[in-house]
């Protein structure tokens, strides 16, 4: 059972956070180590930056890069979830990097995180580091366990092989799906930023999956998203590379204005009108 301290603490970083589930994004942090006025020259970096992440990931679904010098300087990376086409990673990125910047509007470093992307940037240079990360998990309401006692266990296991294989792909990135007798097919992927070394990718899952069954024990679906890393598993197809189905869980954006709540509603068709979301971590580690 978690402390009251622990509560604590994530009451505190929520207020911090000013967490929001609105549109797509499941969480984003703002900086408050450095900050930059009106047209001073980081706006321009920071513009530069950003603008060469929305060319460049949507072709390999990642990019990242540097901009500017000095005190000017900034660094910063788009990450794709590993099975999108380039137009939905690029749909993804242009909406997470232009509301970033209205919600950071003055900070010089800010990460979100949405389902399909994640959007990175600082003037410290982060690239290929894995921080102390902060870690988001949102589960689905509906408990297994009762019903199949070693679902947990056998999730667990698939998460674990599948991080391993991910580890051995050049993206960084492994989907694959799990039959459990009597249940039916669980579906999930891990993916690391591509910045990362194998040692570090290494980590960040390692610690995602130990938080994932902290946070997800006895739950159907669970995710945990970090700047670094994702793992996530459903009982329902929700990738577009494993046995896609017709109704996807994750529906592709309708246009870079559109926004629609989070989980899609048609996912509510497999008892999964909620997600719980929690986050976990220290900001003053974070940048
Ligand atoms: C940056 O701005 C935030 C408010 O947005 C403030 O809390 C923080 O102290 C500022 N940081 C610095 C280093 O000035
Ligand atoms: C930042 O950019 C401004 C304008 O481009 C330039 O004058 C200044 O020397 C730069 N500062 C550093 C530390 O590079
Ligand atoms: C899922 O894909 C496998 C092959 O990878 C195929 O044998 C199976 O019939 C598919 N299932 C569905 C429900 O499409």
């Amino acid at each position: 059972m978690a402390s009251p301290k622990f509560f604590q603490l994530l009451l505190l970083i929520f207020t911090l956070f000013h967490h929001t589930v609105s549109g797509h994004e499941l969480m984003h942090i703002c900086s408050v180590s450095a900050n930059y006025s009106t047209n001073d020259p980081y706006e321009t970096s920071l513009t530069a930056l950003l603008s060469y992440l929305n060319n460049e990931a949507p072709s390999t679904g990642f990019a990242m890069g540097s901009q500017g010098e000095g005190l000017n300087q900034t660094h910063g990376l788009a990450l794709c979830r590993g099975d999108l086409s380039s137009t939905d990673c690029e749909n993804c990125v242009f909406l997470a990097s232009n509301g970033i910047v209205n919600e950071c509007p003055h900070n010089k470093g800010a990460i979100t995180v949405h389902e399909a992307c994640t959007v990175r940037y600082s003037n410290n240079n982060f690239l290929g580091q894995t921080l102390n990360n902060v870690m988001l998990c949102t589960t689905s309401e509906k408990n297994v366990n009762g019903v199949i006692p070693e679902f947990g266990q056998k999730t667990q296991e698939f998460l674990s092989k599948i991080s391993i294989e991910a580890l051995l792909q050049p993206k960084f990135y492994k989907a694959g799906k799990l039959d459990i007798d009597m249940y039916g097919t669980v579906y999930g992927y891990a993916q690391c930023s591509e910045d990362l070394s194998l040692t570090n990718c290494n980590k960040c899952l390692t610690k995602s999956l130990s938080y994932l069954r902290e946070c997800g024990d006895e739950k159907d679906g669970v995710s945990v998203y970090s700047g670094n890393c994702r793992v996530r598993y459903e009982i329902y197809p929700f990738l577009n590379d494993v046995n896609f189905s017709t109704t996807p869980a994750y529906a592709p954006y309708p246009g870079p204005n559109a926004m629609s709540p989070y989980p899609a509603p048609e996912s509510s068709a497999h008892g999964l009108e909620y997600r719980v979301p929690v986050v976990i971590g220290l900001l003053s580690l974070f940048f």
